[in-house]
């Protein structure tokens, strides 16, 4: 036996759930209620909602005999309904396939409606004590803390390795137990957000827990990359001042006195001409420089235009003219004061 399931096995006989009430039966049926419950759900939500759907649906004939409606009452409160509606099907399929008879085998458990592979192994352990892996999200947390998994686990590569690492770990014998001790030491030690290490029966050989990378792994969902916009923020400048305008109340930098802006696609002679067109002026670019926001990346592209007097402008275009040695008092956003004092 694998040193993980021998140390696992232990730590269950003492620190384990044993008395949750889908627990000290081989009954599929109620076995297999459980697990479609549990699948999204809490276990003390859980509770109530099994108890009274055994009463009303104690059978599996009973439940594919059910109205549909009287299912889904049942339910009601539990949330994800494609579960139950799932569930009366699969009773029906059950009953008319296997004449009532719920297979045996993880393969043709896992064909039956709402039931993965996960879900098919932890039914065929648990009823008919077959020798099959369990990987549901607290097992896939386990198994990168210890043995040091890296990639988002979700990932297929990363989900392929895991499966092929939980098939290599299972133990000969004692297979219920061993799967049931690793939904609980995932659900209340090798927890998401504080693992309660020093109740840890791993920590000898866990690989998170001797790097100090127990934050770290699972590693989460990479973060799609944010978009890039593009704008040009004009500095009409005579030199010493500035002209800046506010920011509508609304968006980035709501409000706030900002440059002038136009479109990336715009030629500056063509936006100066709409502008203040009457005005002479000298173009020249800017160094760009790139902010970053929470949901984009915004490429700025400053223009310099000098005017002879910036009076003159504010006579066409409305604006503040402000004194490029005063912008520390105005709270500009941070990349206007940075091509502000580059342009100063
Ligand atoms: N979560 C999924 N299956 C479970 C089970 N059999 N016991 C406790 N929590 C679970």
């Amino acid at each position: 036996m694998s040193t993980f399931a021998d140390r696992l096995i232990r730590w269950h006989a003492q620190h384990g759930r044993h008395d949750l009430p889908w627990q000290n039966t081989t009954d599929p049926y109620r076995i297999w209620l459980s697990e479609i419950m549990l699948q999204q759900t809490q276990v003390d939500t859980v509770i109530p909602y099994y108890a009274r759907f055994l009463e009303r649906c104690p059978t599996l004939a009973s439940l594919a005999e059910a109205p549909a409606d009287t299912v889904m009452a049942l339910w009601a409160g539990l949330g994800y309904y494609a579960r139950a509606r799932n569930l009366h099907a699969c009773a029906q399929q059950v009953m008319r396939e296997f004449g009532g008879q719920f297979p045996h085998t993880p393969e043709q458990i896992a064909a039956l409606p709402g039931i993965g592979r996960s879900t098919a192994a932890a039914i065929a352990a648990f009823a008919f004590g077959q020798r099959a892996a369990i990987l549901d999200g607290n097992v896939k947390r386990v198994l990168c803390r210890v043995f040091g998994v890296e990639g988002y686990p979700g990932s297929l590569p990363v989900e392929r390795k895991l499966w092929d690492l939980a098939e290599d770990l299972l133990p000969k014998k004692n297979i219920p137990t061993y799967i049931q001790a690793q939904m609980d030491l995932g659900a209340t030690v090798c927890v998401r957000g504080a693992p309660k290490c020093e109740h840890c029966p791993m920590t000898e050989i866990c690989v998170a827990h001797q790097t100090g990378r127990t934050a770290e792994l699972p590693e989460a969902r990479p973060r799609k990359k944010p978009p890039v916009r593009s704008t040009q923020m004009a500095v009409v400048t005579d030199g010493t001042h500035v002209l800046l305008v506010q920011r509508p109340p609304k968006g980035i930098w709501g409000g706030l006195l900002s440059l002038p802006e136009f479109e990336s696609s715009v030629a500056p002679a063509n936006w100066w001409q709409g502008f203040a067109g009457d005005v002479a002026v000298v173009i020249s670019a800017l160094p760009a420089l790139r902010h970053t926001f929470t949901h984009f990346v915004l490429d700025i592209l400053p223009v310099r235009f000098e005017v002879a007097d910036l009076d003159a402008v504010t006579k066409i275009e409305a604006g503040r003219i402000v004194a490029l040695d005063a912008m520390r008092e105005l709270g500009l956003p941070k990349p206007v004061s940075r091509i502000l004092l580059d342009a100063g």
